[in-house]
């Protein structure tokens, strides 16, 4: 049997990781940017994190969600505390999607509306609803093209304001900086007055941080900047470093119904492990702290190239999750990345470069990719 052939593929086999370098099947290092597109939290093959799941695999990998579960109160305590939630409720699932999908569901179970408000340029996932609220009409399949959703641009809170005031509008989902949308920023302005409004006409307000939170963006969610308590917050990615696992924070407004929602996998033991060894190390190593430093560092250096390379039109972005726009397209300098210099970034668009490096990326880090950035340019 053959693969089905959706991936463009480098020609490279990616075989050991370590913290934030990785290293290829013919021993080449690289210098990991991109974290496997934002999962790496923690940094790869963590000596703590790979304990915690050797330890626990050999125990008890699964069972299923029919029986108690400590490891997952463990989880939702601790997650509670780190982020500051500890009021809310967690409901765990397998990717990112599934979170969004969950909580459209539940948003809708609440108020019994149908209609979503997304942003422009919005990624949510690849299935049912979360594929309907990507702004992307070549992945929206007519099975899943089924008029709930309207996209509406970024910060542009009158266009918002008009929707909800119809009284018919379930709820808004919105990426805080979005990520496969070029690294763009939600104003703390627009997000309060999103929240009023919300608060006002009984519509739910979905943050996702699936690529943006646990820590990337310098606080433990990106919406933390800007001074809102969101219904519900999604989280996937770089919550298990790696293992398949996503989340819904959920308020204390919604209140759980017995098989209303439900998972085979989800929030199984092995997973749960890893989930409590990412909090372990993002704490003992001050990981939060580290993506806000690091990436202070790298936004200034890279704003320094700016005004010497003419190629360089915009530097954005929070932390470590940083966008560099191109007045080319960003293929050739992001490949010559790669093969010359061994250095994996992201991308976005045509000609966005797009940074999302492991939390425990060093100064060392940031100063090889700014130099090998400026030859890769000239
Ligand atoms: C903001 C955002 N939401 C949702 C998803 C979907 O996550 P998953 O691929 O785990 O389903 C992604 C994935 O890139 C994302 O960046």
């Amino acid at each position: 049997m053959k693969l089905f052939d959706v991936y463009p593929l480098f020609d490279i086999e990616i075989d050991k990781g370590e913290g934030c370098h990785v290293w290829d099947s013919n021993g080449q290092e690289y210098l990991d940017l991109y974290g496997g597109h934002a999962v790496i939290s923690i940094g790869h093959a963590h000596t703590h994190y790979v304990d915690a799941i050797s330890t626990q695999v050999a125990k008890l990998g699964f069972y299923s969600n029919s029986v108690q579960n400590p490891i997952q109160k463990e989880l939702a305590n601790r997650l509670g505390k780190a982020c500051g939630y500890e009021d809310y409720q967690l409901f765990l699932i397998n990717s990112g999607a599934e979170a969004n999908e969950n909580a459209l569901k539940l948003a809708s179970f609440y108020n019994g509306r149908t209609r979503i408000l997304s942003q422009e340029k919005a990624f949510h996932g690849r299935t049912s609803l979360a594929v309907e609220a990507t702004a992307n009409p070549k992945i929206i399949a007519p099975v899943n093209s089924n008029g709930h959703v309207t996209y509406l641009p970024l910060n542009d809170i009158e266009a918002w304001k008009k929707e909800i005031e119809k009284d018919d509008v379930c709820a808004c989902i919105i990426e805080c900086i979005q990520g496969v949308g070029g690294i763009r920023m939600v104003s703390a302005e627009f997000l309060q007055a999103l929240r009023e409004l919300c608060d006002r006409h009984n519509t739910v307000l979905i943050c996702d941080e699936i690529q943006c939170g646990y820590g990337r963006s310098g606080k433990f969610f990106a919406h933390q900047w800007l001074g809102v308590r969101p219904d519900m917050i999604t989280v996937a990615k770089g919550i298990c470093n790696g293992f398949p696992m996503g989340a819904v924070l959920i308020s204390p407004k919604f209140h759980p119904v017995y098989g209303q929602l439900g998972t085979t996998f989800g929030g199984n033991h092995l997973a749960c492990a890893g989930a409590l060894a990412v909090l372990d190390v993002i704490e003992a190593e001050g990981l939060i702290g580290n993506a806000y430093t690091i990436g202070e560092y790298l936004l200034a250096g890279l704003r320094r190239l700016q005004a010497e390379n003419s190629h360089i039109t915009d530097v954005r972005g929070r932390g470590l999750m940083i966008g560099i726009e191109l007045d080319i397209p960003y293929k050739e300098p992001r490949l010559r990345l790669i093969k010359e210099e061994h250095i994996f970034t992201g991308c976005s668009g045509t000609n966005v470069i797009r940074l999302l490096p492991p939390l425990c990326i060093t100064r060392d880090d940031a100063d090889r990719f700014i130099a090998s950035f400026k030859k890769v340019l000239s």
